[in-house]
């Protein structure tokens, strides 16, 4: 595997491997890799030619309460984990090749961004999709590899591809991969680390009280009393807080009410032992 510390090298080797025939595929990351990361890299491999991995701990989507400092950064461990999955370069600009002195643009994705995490985090999809942006413009792939796991990333992504035209037919396909989750049904996710061992065991009640939920909902039940129970059995496992729970529209993220035969998502964020964990999962009609 190749790396590239620089936009005139990153250029020069993403030229090459396009010589040489063939797709290029694009997984973003922000490093700390684990399997749902690997994942990605895998169903690139499947899709495309040649793959691109960038791991660039973006500061501009932390707030201010947020710390960046403590981000993890393990860029050798990444490296030899992205190389033994066959990915060809590896992208890791220092924030000056990202953001030189006088940086002065910002891409806002309204609607979509604005519930759900961005409403706890200001200005954090803003961050999220200038930073994807930029990266679609220095790699410029065919495809673009996103976990699921963070489901309104993924929409913040789509729409911000859609409206300036950064998505096929004209240039990169977003691809949305199913979230990774462990023998217990959490999803993975770097912050899982910080859990103690008695929150970890408690946090694998996540994943089953959405399940239930989602049953009730597909057979008929009412959404409102519906998502109360879930976050009154996310307290009653030892959560402290539930952000949301919101049954909303699978593309716009507009909360629902009534399912209305749309592809509808049900989304969760709470906290426990001060660790902020989210999830989603498909509602069908
Ligand atoms: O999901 C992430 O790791 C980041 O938000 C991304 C897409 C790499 C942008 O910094």
């Amino acid at each position: 595997m190749q790396t590239a510390r620089t936009l005139d090298v990153l250029r020069t080797k993403v030229a090459a491997l396009r010589e040489s025939g063939g797709s290029v595929g694009l997984v973003p990351t922000m490093g700390a890799l684990h399997e749902g990361h690997l994942t990605l890299v895998r169903r690139a491999r499947e899709e495309c030619e040649h793959v691109v991995a960038s791991i660039f701990v973006n500061p501009t989507q932390f707030g201010p309460n947020e710390d960046l400092d403590a981000y993890p950064r393990q860029l050798e461990q990444d490296g030899a984990m992205l190389e033994s999955e066959g990915c060809d370069l590896l992208w890791a600009p220092g924030t000056e090749a990202m953001y030189p002195h006088g940086f002065a643009t910002s891409i806002s994705v309204t609607g979509v961004s604005e519930g759900l995490c961005g409403a706890a985090r200001p200005g954090h999809f803003d961050g999220v999709a200038t930073v994807v942006a930029k990266l679609f413009n220095q790699v410029r792939p065919d495809a673009a590899f996103f976990g699921e796991k963070d489901f309104q990333q993924l929409a913040v992504i789509r729409r911000m591809a859609r409206d300036l035209d950064l998505s096929q037919p004209h240039a990169t396909a977003i691809v949305g991969v199913p979230t990774v989750r462990e023998a217990d049904g959490l999803a993975m996710s770097s912050r899982n680390r910080y859990l103690s061992k008695e929150h970890r065991r408690a946090a694998a009640v996540l994943p089953r009280v959405m399940g239930d939920a989602i049953a009730r909902i597909e057979d008929g039940q009412e959404v409102a009393p519906t998502l109360a129970m879930l976050e009154d059995e996310l307290l009653g496992a030892g959560f402290d807080r539930v952000d949301y729970a919101t049954l909303a529209d699978a593309d716009t993220l507009a909360p629902l009410d009534v399912m209305k035969g749309l592809p509808a998502r049900l989304l969760v964020a709470a906290r426990i032992g001060g660790t902020r964990l989210i999830d989603n999962m498909a509602v069908q009609r």
